[in-house]
């Protein structure tokens, strides 16, 4: 890990709603070893992983020497494909508040002088305002209580540099007669207790009403399933 940035000296606590609700997909040794699978996780998905790391990535990638966020890790290649994408002076932070999830990132990356992990909750980032040019949420939201969906957002725009990025890929209500709705929306409202928000509202709800936006575009796909946010503080 990283050499700890001022104001990260001392380590989150894993969150309740994580140890709770999570503790099978992120926590457990054994789930690591289970979910670090792309075959798995392209299966969670529908078969829709690469597709919605692609979108993500054409908003991530450009010229430059950018500074990139990805606020917690991410089962399968995304972190992998994100730095093959990145110029050699670029940056890539990664934070997570699960210690495993961390050394797991570690351990499935070749050597990077690029990357740099962090212990932090995505609730209160150490990071200065306006550190990034992108900032990447990749199916975090939906995991998320409310509130601490709203914290995440609000620190999401304030560590991104006015002009930047910010790039949300999450669930969103399908369409009618989506072929997988009612599938869907048994598992989520069994395994997922929050994610089921997200059919419900629209994240731009969850943005502190005070925010300043230049843009904010959505889209979906697989007939509603998924969507992109990306929004430009
Ligand atoms: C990005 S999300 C879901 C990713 C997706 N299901 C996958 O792996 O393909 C999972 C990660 O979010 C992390 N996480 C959840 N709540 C967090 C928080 N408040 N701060 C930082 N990381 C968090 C978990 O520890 C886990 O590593």
């Amino acid at each position: 890990m990283s050499p700890p940035l001022a104001g990260e000296i001392v380590a989150p606590p894993i969150p309740e709603y994580l140890k709770k609700v999570y503790w099978w997909a992120y926590l457990h040794p054994k789930a690591v070893h289970l979910f670090e699978r792309e075959w798995l996780v392209n299966l969670i998905l529908w078969g829709n992983y690469q597709p919605l790391c692609d979108a993500a990535l054409a908003d991530l990638r450009g010229a430059g020497q950018q500074r990139i966020l990805q606020v917690a890790c991410v089962y399968g290649d995304l972190t992998e494909r994100l730095l093959g994408l990145m110029e050699p002076q670029s940056r890539l932070d990664v934070i997570d508040v699960a210690p495993i999830q961390l050394d797991n990132l570690q351990k499935k990356l070749a050597p990077d002088t690029r990357l740099h992990l962090h212990q932090q909750d995505s609730r209160s980032l150490s990071f200065a305002e306006g550190s990034f040019d992108r900032t990447l949420l990749f199916f975090l939201l939906h995991e998320q209580p409310e509130e601490v969906r709203r914290a995440t957002l609000a620190e999401a725009l304030r560590v991104t540099r006015p002009g930047g990025k910010v790039v949300i890929v999450d669930y969103h209500r399908p369409l009618p007669g989506h072929p997988l709705y009612l599938v869907m929306k048994m598992i989520l409202g069994t395994l997922e207790p929050f994610a089921l928000d997200l059919w419900r509202q629209e994240i731009r709800d969850y943005l502190p009403p005070t925010a300043n936006l230049v843009s904010f575009d959505k889209v979906t796909s697989f007939r509603g399933l998924y969507q992109k946010i990306v929004i430009q503080p």
